[in-house]
C-alpha cells in the first residue's frame, strides 16, 4: 500500500481523483485529504470534499481545511468551469454527513509527514498554497516527502497562453515547492489533455449502474460544457497523478528542470521546462509527456465498476 495525502480544491476533476483513489482498483492508502482555495473558495471546496467522502465511504480519512487565499496574489477562481458551488450538476445531498477535523491542513501535512518513515506521497491537485506553507512552517518535512506527484503546469497554458490554473492561482507558492528540493512529478496539461472524456467514453460510463459511476457521469456532463469548442472533450486533469500512482506503466515521463515564473509581464505563472539541459541546473522534476489512453480509460472504468 502506498500512502498518500490528497491536497485538493474539488472541483469536478478533483472529485473524480478522490473517487479513483478510494476505488477497488487502488492500493493507495489515503492518509488525509486537505483542501485549499482554488476552483472556488476553500469552504465550498471543503464541503465538496466531504460530500465525495460520503459518496465513496471514506469515513475514517481526516479532511482538514487549509488556506483560504494564495500567499501573495489576489484569489482567483474557476467557477466558470465548475459552477457556483464548485461541484455543480450532481445530485449529491446538499449537506455532507462527514465533518472536518479541527486541525489546519498545514498542520495535518506537517504532523503526518514528521511522524512517517518518509513513505508518504503528496498529491496536490489544486494551487500549491498549503504545501508551500507547510514547507515554510516546518522545513524538515522536505526530507520526509517520498514524492510530490502533482497536477499543474505544462508547456502551454489554460488560464493564460502559458500558465496553467493551479500554478497561476498561486505562482509564488508553486515556486517555493519547485525549489524545495523535494522530488516532484508533474502531470501538466500536455498529458492531462490526453485524458479526454469524449462522448464514446461517457457512453461506456453511463451503463455502469452504481451511485459513484452515475455521479461521475453527471460531473463529466456538466464539466464538459466548459470545454466545448476548445477541445475534443473534458480533460480529466486531476485523476492523472492518481492513475500514475496506481499504475505507473500507463505513463511516459522525462527527467527535467522545471521552474516557475513569478515576475513576467506576459508569463507570470508559467512552468518553464528545460527539456534539453540548457540551463545546466540540477534536475528537479519528472514531467509526464504521454499516457496510454486505452489503459487510462480501462483503469478509470474499472474503478467505477468496483463501487
Ligand atoms: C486544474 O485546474 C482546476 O480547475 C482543475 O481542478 C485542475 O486541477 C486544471 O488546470
Ligand atoms: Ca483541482
Amino acid at each position: 500500500e502506498k500512502k498518500i495525502i490528497i491536497d485538493c480544491d474539488p472541483g469536478h476533476d478533483d472529485a473524480m481523483a478522490i473517487i479513483l483513489a478510494a476505488s477497488g482498483v487502488s492500493h493507495l492508502q489515503i492518509e488525509a485529504i486537505t483542501t485549499v482555495a482554488g476552483n472556488v473558495g476553500v469552504e465550498k471546496n471543503t464541503r465538496n470534499a466531504l460530500k465525495i467522502c460520503d459518496l465513496v465511504g471514506l469515513r475514517d480519512v481526516p479532511v482538514a481545511m487549509g488556506a483560504d487565499r494564495p500567499l501573495i496574489r489576489e484569489p482567483l477562481e474557476a467557477a466558470h468551469v465548475h459552477g457556483k458551488s464548485g461541484l455543480d450538476g450532481t445530485g449529491l445531498p446538499e449537506k455532507p454527513v462527514k465533518r472536518t477535523v479541527d486541525t489546519h491542513a498545514v498542520d495535518i501535512l506537517i504532523d503526518k509527514l514528521m511522524a512517517s518513515d518518509g513513505d508518504i506521497t503528496l498529491v496536490p491537485i489544486g494551487p500549491l498554497t498549503n504545501i508551500a506553507m507547510a514547507i515554510r512552517k516546518e522545513p524538515l518535512i522536505v526530507s520526509k516527502i517520498n514524492e510530490i506527484t502533482l497536477m499543474g503546469g505544462g508547456t502551454y497554458g489554460n488560464r493564460t497562453s502559458v500558465a496553467e490554473f493551479n500554478i497561476y492561482a498561486d505562482a509564488e507558492a508553486a515556486r517555493i515547492v519547485f525549489e524545495s528540493g523535494a522530488p516532484i512529478t508533474i502531470f501538466g496539461l500536455d498529458v492531462t489533455h490526453q485524458a479526454l472524456a469524449s462522448s464514446d467514453k461517457l457512453e461506456e460510463l453511463t451503463v455502469i449502474d452504481n451511485l459513484a459511476a452515475t455521479t461521475v457521469a453527471d460531473m463529466i456532463t456538466f464539466y464538459s460544457n466548459a470545454y466545448k469548442g476548445n477541445f475534443a472533450g473534458a480533460a480529466l486533469h486531476d485523476p492523472c497523478p492518481i492513475a500514475y500512482l496506481i499504475d505507473p506503466s500507463i505513463f511516459e515521463l522525462r527527467q527535467v528542470r522545471a521552474d516557475i515564473e513569478t515576475k513576467g509581464e506576459f508569463t507570470y505563472g508559467m512552468t518553464v521546462v528545460d527539456f534539453k539541459g540548457a540551463t545546466g541546473k540540477t534536475l528537479n522534476a519528472r514531467f509526464a509527456t504521454w499516457l496510454d489512453q486505452d489503459r487510462f480509460w480501462q483503469l478509470f472504468l474499472d474503478a467505477l465498476r468496483s463501487y
